[in-house]
């Protein structure tokens, strides 16, 4: 099985958590991760301690598998090995030799350029490196001397394993090509493009997860339909701070319905999680039974299945790895 896990609206959609109960339930022999680079952060309840993660997948918590950065992914080589040492995962963590790095003077860049208070960019240095790459200047990981130990090739890795679990980040409406450019990520996050971050092509891909949240956020500037105050995001429960910048995330209650039919059909996507329905619709804390659940959340499931023709696999009930409904079994 390769499976790859996408975000559907602007990142921050719960990722984390999805990836890391997949790892520890379907034992992959390799988590692997897509995406643009260190700018993304994923939080991850494990063992009753919180990791808050920017370049290591969130699947590292399964200690059988294997942990891999693809050759799409920018790199900072510090926040690498700091990531190594925090979650104790040296020895099975690895970094593909194509990888672009991410030097000081990326983030300088970064920090300093008009785009980013424009854009509200996170800093990280991740648009830079894109450019360094595209401009034919970029340092590659098998360049870099400290970084030789954890050199090798993911893409051949991953094509010789049978079970391969992808991690993409950011979400769909964040993507260079298909968001709300300009004030998107310096790459496209869809799935194909995921898929390529790692060295796997179309038709090696079993299942597309994409991951929805149950009310819509988004960190940084640019469109954001419906948006309401944080006093009233308070109110709801729906307030919440970005993991890598801190800053308080724009909230819209409701899904916004138009893009997320968009991002199935360019995701292809074939399943979709759903996290956070123990926020919109309190009474649903910790439930592992789709059965249990309340009925305006059954029913809100339900519509969301009907609308986007997709079968909602995964819920969300909980911050913790187990605070889930895995209906993957029944409906697949
Ligand atoms: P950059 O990716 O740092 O260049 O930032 C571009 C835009 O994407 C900004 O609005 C960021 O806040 C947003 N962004 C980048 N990565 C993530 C993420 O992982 N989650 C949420 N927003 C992100
Ligand atoms: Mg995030």
């Amino acid at each position: 099985m390769k499976n790859i896990l996408v975000g559907g609206q602007y990142g921050d959609e719960g990722k984390g958590k999805i990836s890391s109960y997949i790892a520890l339930k379907d034992s992959p022999e390799i988590v692997a991760r897509g995406g643009v680079g260190p700018n993304a952060g994923h939080k991850v309840l494990y063992d009753g301690q919180w990791y808050s993660l920017r370049m290591l997948p969130s699947g590292f918590v399964n200690p059988d598998s294997k942990v891999m950065i693809g050759p799409g992914v920018s790199v900072d080589p510090e926040v690498f090995t700091k990531e190594i040492e925090m979650t104790g995962t040296e020895g099975r963590v690895f970094v593909d030799k194509r990888c672009t790095t991410i030097t000081a003077k990326h983030k300088e860049e970064d920090a300093a350029a008009a785009l980013s208070k424009k854009i509200g960019t996170t800093k990280t240095g991740c648009g830079p490196s894109v450019t360094s790459r595209a401009r034919r200047d970029a340092v590659l990981m098998q360049d870099v001397p400290e970084m030789q130990n954890y050199v090798v090739d993911v893409a051949q890795a991953v094509n010789n394993a049978k079970n391969v679990f992808v991690e993409g980040s950011q979400g769909f409406m964040l993507s260079c090509l298909y968001g709300t450019y300009p004030f998107v990520t310096s790459k496209d996050v869809s799935a194909s493009t995921i898929a390529a971050d790692v060295g796997l092509g179309p038709a090696s891909i079993d299942q597309v997860i994409m991951v929805i949240k149950a009310y819509t956020t988004r960190v940084g500037n640019g469109p954001f339909p419906e948006e309401i105050g944080v006093e009233e995001a308070v109110k709801l429960n729906f307030q919440e701070y970005g993991t890598v910048t801190g800053r308080p995330r724009r909230t819209s209650p409701e899904l916004h319905w138009e893009d997320l039919k968009f991002a199935v059909q360019v995701n292809s996507a074939t399943q979709i999680a759903v996290t956070k329905i123990d926020i919109r619709f309190p009474g649903n804390e910790g439930k592992t039974k789709f059965e249990e659940l309340t009925a305006e959340a059954r029913r809100f499931l339900d519509q969301l299945e009907a609308k986007l023709g997709v079968p909602v696999t995964l819920i969300g009930t909980g911050p913790d790895a187990k605070h889930i409904i895995d209906r993957r079994e029944e409906l697949l």
